[in-house]
């Protein structure tokens, strides 16, 4: 009888679980808690497993000329990358082409079920230089000074824990080392996403600039993104 009630349980509050629920309780064992807001803006929610199917979709392509985005990084092989907030993998595996059988590429989320994905491709594709790596919200357990870059596309603004983010990505670069943010254009109306998941350009430099990173190249021929360089500088104080 009692296994009965706990089966019920377990699956009502499974079933009644959000999205943010289920990507913060993973986080909710290592990680502070959850701010609402980080410097006057809204912190989007995690983007659920769910809507994976999305990021791989036919018109990305049209829509957000992912292509250039990835001839504007530069990758050349042998680097070693890190694709942040990799979803299942849609840059993954491009970046992977790009830094040839020398290079390497950590993929990192905090959802579980995300990697599941990813490495479902990777074991199809046949990919080897991937390393997938389960992150929580604070930390992506990256090896410190292990990357020539660290792209975050559409995922920065939903961070939860964006300090700590910012810093243990910065420990993660190397001399010379760039980080890359990708995010929706939130001056542009006529980019059709929601507002919560875009980010104008002064916002990204007033997060950042902060946590010891600079401004260094801004490439603006993206459809939808802004696609933003930045390179470590000394910090003053560490979270
Ligand atoms: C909108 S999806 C973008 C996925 C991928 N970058 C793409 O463009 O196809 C955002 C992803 O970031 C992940 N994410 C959110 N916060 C994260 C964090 N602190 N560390 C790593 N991944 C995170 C989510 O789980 C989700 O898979």
């Amino acid at each position: 009888m009692n296994r009965i009630v706990a089966v019920f349980v377990v699956v009502l509050t499974g079933w009644a679980m959000s999205p943010r629920t289920a990507a913060a309780q993973q986080a909710d064992l290592a990680d502070p808690p959850s701010p609402t807001h980080y410097m006057g803006r809204e912190i989007a929610r995690t983007m659920h497993f769910s809507g994976a199917p999305w990021l791989v979709r036919e018109s990305r392509q049209r829509e957000e000329d992912c292509r250039m985005l990835l001839e504007a990084l530069e990758i050349r092989p042998g680097q070693k990358v890190c694709d942040m907030g990799c979803g299942n993998g849609f840059y993954t595996l491009a970046l992977a082409r790009l830094v040839g059988p020398t290079g390497l590429v950590y993929a990192v989320d905090i959802q579980p079920e995300m990697l599941r994905l990813l490495r479902a491709r990777l074991t199809e594709e046949r990919v080897k230089n991937v390393r997938p790596l389960l992150g929580t919200a604070s930390d992506p357990r990256l090896p410190s000074e292990s990357c020539d870059l660290v792209l975050c596309v559409d995922v920065y603004h939903e961070f939860s824990h964006p300090a700590e983010m910012l810093a243990r990505m910065h420990d993660s670069l190397r001399d010379g080392g760039r980080l890359v943010l990708a995010e929706f254009r939130g001056e542009d109306p006529a980019v059709p996403i929601k507002p919560l998941h875009k980010m104008t350009k002064a916002q990204v430099r007033a997060e950042l600039e902060p946590a010891g990173f600079r401004l260094v190249r801004e490439f603006d021929r993206l459809p939808w993104q802004h696609l933003l360089f930045f390179s470590p500088e000394e910090r003053p104080g560490q979270p």
